[in-house]
């Protein structure tokens, strides 16, 4: 399955806003529908996302558009994933945008590859492992992160039961990550948000596994409910891991200098089209949150696995 993919000088994305119901496509022939469809998430998730910003790039370069104004309205269009704005820069050195962008998502699914093989070593027979939202090969141009590490666990034979927190508002942990383990014929079981903390308290959840919109020396940004997570396994003493990719670290910021995206009040407002509180409630909607280093175990990337709480070389000097 590929998230997105060039065909016919245009961005083929899957419309991620349709599933599970609907396998349908979104092609983007400008840089302003990438935009809008990085906006919508009908591309979602942090390297999808900065290889979707490469290949709008593309688009606009061939365009002949002025490439300094469109870098930064890509750079706007979502604020807290970091491989948005690695991405923008990256092809904005390059030549031919087209051709770093196609290289950028080879390089995505090699990645993720890597991820899986180490994130694997840490899975062992029998698991039941929790994921929060969707770090899988819909968040990427394929395979995944977190998700990823499912998949390598599951094909070495290994027998896992996969548990999704339905990550509300947005449900992307309901409609995304539950299809796409059932795609694979991985065993996967959906649960409210709410109901993690429980599992975890009666021995039902044996590791966690999740992604990261950015990763800095001090902890990890990712989706909203991602720190109650990480709470409740420290409470449990249940190993917390972050699959990410070295394009999601950023090296020059603390985590807890992170934007937050705020995100519209009726993704909160409506439920599956239907109003669940009263007319005119006030909402607060942030799209991310922090995990604080002391709550992650190790940070699985495609160069091994790394403890932020116990790194041999300092942080900005690891890759
Ligand atoms: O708002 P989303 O759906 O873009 O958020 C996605 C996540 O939080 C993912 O966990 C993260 O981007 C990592 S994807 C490999």
């Amino acid at each position: 399955m590929r998230t997105l993919e060039w065909e016919d000088n245009k961005l083929k994305l899957i419309d991620q806003t349709k599933l599970p119901d609907e396998l349908t496509y979104v092609y983007c022939s400008n840089y302003k529908q990438v935009i809008t469809a990085i906006k919508d998430m009908i591309v979602r998730g942090a390297p999808a996302i900065g290889v979707s910003a490469a290949f709008g790039m593309a688009l606009a370069q061939l365009a002949g558009e002025d490439m300094e104004k469109v870098a930064v309205e890509m750079k706007n269009a979502r604020p807290t994933a970091v491989n948005l704005m690695w991405a923008v820069d990256r092809v904005m050195k390059a030549e031919n945008m087209l051709d770093e962008a196609l290289e950028m998502a080879r390089e995505d699914i090699n990645t993720n590859l890597a991820i899986g093989e180490y994130g694997a070593e840490l899975i062992d027979d029998g698991d039941t492992v929790l994921t929060h939202c969707n770090a899988g090969a819909l968040a990427c141009v394929d395979y995944g992160t977190a998700l990823g590490v499912f998949r390598s666990a599951f094909n070495q034979g290994k027998n896992i039961q996969v548990i999704c927190d339905e990550t509300r508002p947005r449900g992307q942990g309901a409609s995304l990550s539950v299809w796409e383990m059932q795609q694979e014929g991985i065993p996967v079981k959906l649960i409210p948000d709410v109901a993690s903390g429980y599992l975890m308290s009666i021995g039902k959840i044996d590791k966690v596994v999740i992604g990261a919109d950015r990763v800095a020396h001090d902890g990890i940004a990712n989706k909203i409910g991602s720190f109650m997570v990480a709470l409740a396994a420290k409470r449990f003493d249940i190993p917390f891991y972050v699959a990410a990719p070295i394009s999601t670290f950023d090296k020059e910021i603390s985590i807890f200098d992170t934007e937050i995206e705020e995100r519209d009040p009726n993704e909160v407002i409506y439920y599956g089209g239907a109003r669940i509180c009263p007319e005119g409630t006030e909402v607060i909607n942030p799209a991310f949150d922090i995990v604080p280093k002391d709550l992650i175990t190790g940070v699985i990337t495609e160069k091994g696995v790394f403890d932020l709480n116990n790194l041999e070389k300092d942080f900005k000097e690891l890759f």
